[in-house]
């Protein structure tokens, strides 16, 4: 059975909107999708500290009962913390200041010097690593090539489809990506812009053991959670 690591990012990003107060926490968040069966917990510490702060990451180390997963991009600052904070694995994304979410898989092709030299000094420090990379062959190699742990595969091409085409020719390129990568003997992730409809694709793809979803879970629960919220002014606002 596949399994599914929460990231929330996006807890910080509301908390962020507001700079000068604490809540909502990432790591109370976390603490609840771990009650709800997550299988770990993802943050992406940017450069640019948009939403996930240094302070959460640390202390979700000490938290998580589960794994905690780091998202961060190459550069000697990110692997000085990650070597530091040691969480279980560390996934290498791309990053652009620009950018609203990450919008494609690292070019490891491109980057195979840097990242190889990442990905070594990470796992000299005892942390796991995978690599988030498009559903292409030549990347998959390299990874492997790199002695990556596992890959995150980019499912955000096929989630931005538009046509039933269009979906199924990127759903193609993810089970063809999965099954070299598992050939590999690579582990093998998958995620970005999944929800409650585009999962559903996923059935009987046994070679994907994790799914890393954020956004659509956070979404969700601030939805789910709204009338409760309400009712819960309403009933102060009514004894005052
Ligand atoms: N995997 C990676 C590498 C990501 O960068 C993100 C977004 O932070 C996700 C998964 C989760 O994507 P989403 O928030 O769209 O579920």
């Amino acid at each position: 059975m596949a399994k599914l690591a929460v990231n929330v990012d996006h807890i910080a990003t509301l908390r962020q909107a507001r700079r000068k107060i604490n809540y909502p926490d990432p790591v109370t968040a976390a603490m609840a999708a771990e009650t709800a069966g997550a299988d770990g917990i993802v943050v992406h510490l940017r450069e640019d500290r948009r939403h996930i702060q240094e302070r959460d990451v640390r202390i979700l180390r000490q938290m998580v009962q589960t794994k905690l997963i780091l998202e961060m991009a190459s550069t000697s600052e990110m692997l000085g913390i990650a070597l530091d904070i040691k969480p279980n694995l560390v996934t290498l994304v791309p990053e652009k200041r620009e950018e609203l979410t990450t919008e494609g898989g690292l070019d490891i092709i491109t980057h195979f010097n840097t990242v190889k030299e990442s990905v070594k000094h990470l796992q000299n420090g005892g942390i796991k690593v995978s690599i988030f990379i498009d559903p292409d062959l030549d990347q998959i190699k390299t990874a492997h090539k790199m002695d990556a742990d596992m890959i995150e595969i980019h499912t955000g091409a096929f989630c931005d489809a538009t046509t039933e085409i269009e979906k199924e020719k990127q759903f193609a390129k993810i089970v063809d990506a999965a099954k070299i990568a598992s050939k590999l003997k690579l582990g093998v992730n998958a995620g970005h812009g999944l929800g409650y409809s585009s999962i559903k694709r996923f059935k009987g793809l046994n070679e994907i053991d994790e799914f890393s979803i954020g956004h659509s879970i956070i979404a969700r629960a601030t939805i789910s959670g709204m009338e409760q919220a309400v009712r819960d002014m309403v009933e102060i606002i009514k004894n005052l």
